[in-house]
């Protein structure tokens, strides 16, 4: 049990996500970790303190001036004898409360009286999300060391989408265990390139590949939820940024090499962007169509992501993963990408037809390394990155027992 023995702090704030809440205590003690609870009044109006002392197994908290919870276990106890102070939801009034430095309950007076790491998982309508008070009272708080989880972007109670969804109880859970420094990845940096690169051709037009960034954006969530510190550098994509992931946006080739190299050292390195292969010479000003022949394009080649990270020297993470699309010889082609590129493994993605992974969720993996092919069955992309998460982790795992 990852969590046995550490103590978490929740406070549930009030908004329709409290709901999930309950879900997290649960989920948080079936981990080992002990599970205490303040509500605040507006919570209350969403779920009844007895759900969460039932699920606790704990007095719950409620009452800044109570005679009875202040002689069990006064305040200060409280934010003091815990391990990690958790808001979910965290509201865009606690957030604000919290930024200003209130007291003005017992939720905001433990919060200022943590010298606890503290987590917040935001959950609220998307215009609260995105109004200037709330960004400048999260910036405030991540300055302060407030770390966060979230929200994700989806469809919000009141039937509107947007980001504002709070992070699944699951996701908050990564993040403990990332923070509590217990997951089998932690204390490792991992470093992910995903999506298409885009190069200018002129100031309006550009060479592109076709690339969702659906399979390197899982991969780098499910690196971070087994506790690496992890780094997305992801080329334009309709993509969300992935839970507790640093994400560089980039456009070029040639930026995401200069990301990536800013990254560095990193002990894991995925490239699972679709990199083009060629730019051109942007112009200076749109090109003009002209009577007669169309304007020629200069192609010049791309520095190469992946060969580049996987060259031998102390910046070279330890370990350097590479995919290959393939139709044909699949293993073959991919074993040959291995060696001339001097990573260390290659996910060779079977895409012939036959598979249906063109326009499709699911991937064909064969994974090669120095021993050999290990063959996957079709998986989505969520659990190909899952599976290939699991395996980096025992390839540490195994290291360390050397
Ligand atoms: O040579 P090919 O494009 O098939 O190689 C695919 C692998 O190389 C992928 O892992 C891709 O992310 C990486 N790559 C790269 N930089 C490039 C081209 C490919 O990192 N310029």
């Amino acid at each position: 049990m990852p969590l046995q023995g550490r103590r978490i702090l929740l406070i549930i704030a009030g908004g329709i996500a409290a709901y999930k809440s309950l879900d997290l205590i649960r989920r948080l003690r079936e981990r080992g970790a002990r599970v205490r609870v303040i509500m605040t009044a507006a919570a209350q109006r969403f779920i009844t303190p007895l759900a969460a002392a039932s699920l606790s197994a704990e007095t719950v908290y409620t009452d800044l001036f109570s005679l009875t919870e202040e002689s069990e276990m006064g305040h200060l106890r409280l934010a003091a004898e815990t391990d990690l102070v958790v808001v979910a939801p965290a509201t865009a009034d606690l957030l604000a409360r919290m930024a200003a430095g209130r007291a003005d309950d017992l939720a905001a007076t433990a919060l200022l009286a943590t010298e606890r790491p503290i987590l917040v998982a935001p959950a609220m309508n998307t215009r609260m999300w995105r109004h200037a008070a709330t960004r400048a009272n999260l910036a405030l708080l991540e300055s302060r060391g407030v770390a966060r989880i979230g929200p994700n972007a989806g469809p919000l109670a009141e039937g509107e989408t947007g980001p504002g969804r709070m992070a699944e109880p699951l996701e908050i859970v990564a993040a403990v265990e990332q923070m509590l420094g217990v997951g089998a990845l932690s204390g490792r940096r991992a470093l992910v390139t995903s999506g298409p690169t885009h190069e200018a051709i002129d100031p309006v037009r550009y060479i592109a590949n076709r690339s969702s960034g659906k399979q390197g954006h899982a991969i780098a969530a499910a690196l971070a939820r087994l506790g690496a510190e992890t780094v997305l550098v992801s080329g334009p994509t309709s993509e969300p940024d992935p839970p507790g992931v640093r994400v560089v946006h980039v456009e070029s080739a040639r930026a995401m090499l200069a990301a990536c190299e800013k990254a560095l050292p990193a002990d894991i390195a995925v490239c699972a962007a679709a990199v083009a292969d060629w730019r051109a010479e942007p112009a200076a000003q749109k090109i003009k169509k002209k009577n007669g022949a169309p304007p020629a394009l200069k192609l010049v080649e791309n520095p190469d992501i992946l060969a580049s990270l996987s060259k031998p020297g102390n910046r070279r993470p330890r370990l350097v993963v590479g995919f290959a699309a393939e139709t044909e010889n699949v293993v073959e082609h991919a074993r040959e990408k291995r060696v001339r590129k001097a990573c260390d493994w290659i996910l060779a993605n079977d895409v012939s037809p036959a598979t249906g992974t063109f326009g499709g969720d699911a991937n064909t993996i064969h994974l090669v390394d120095e021993a050999g092919v290990e063959d996957w069955p079709p998986l989505p992309k969520r659990e190909v990155a899952e599976r290939l998460a699991q395996r980096i982790a025992r390839f540490f795992a195994g290291k360390a027992a050397e």
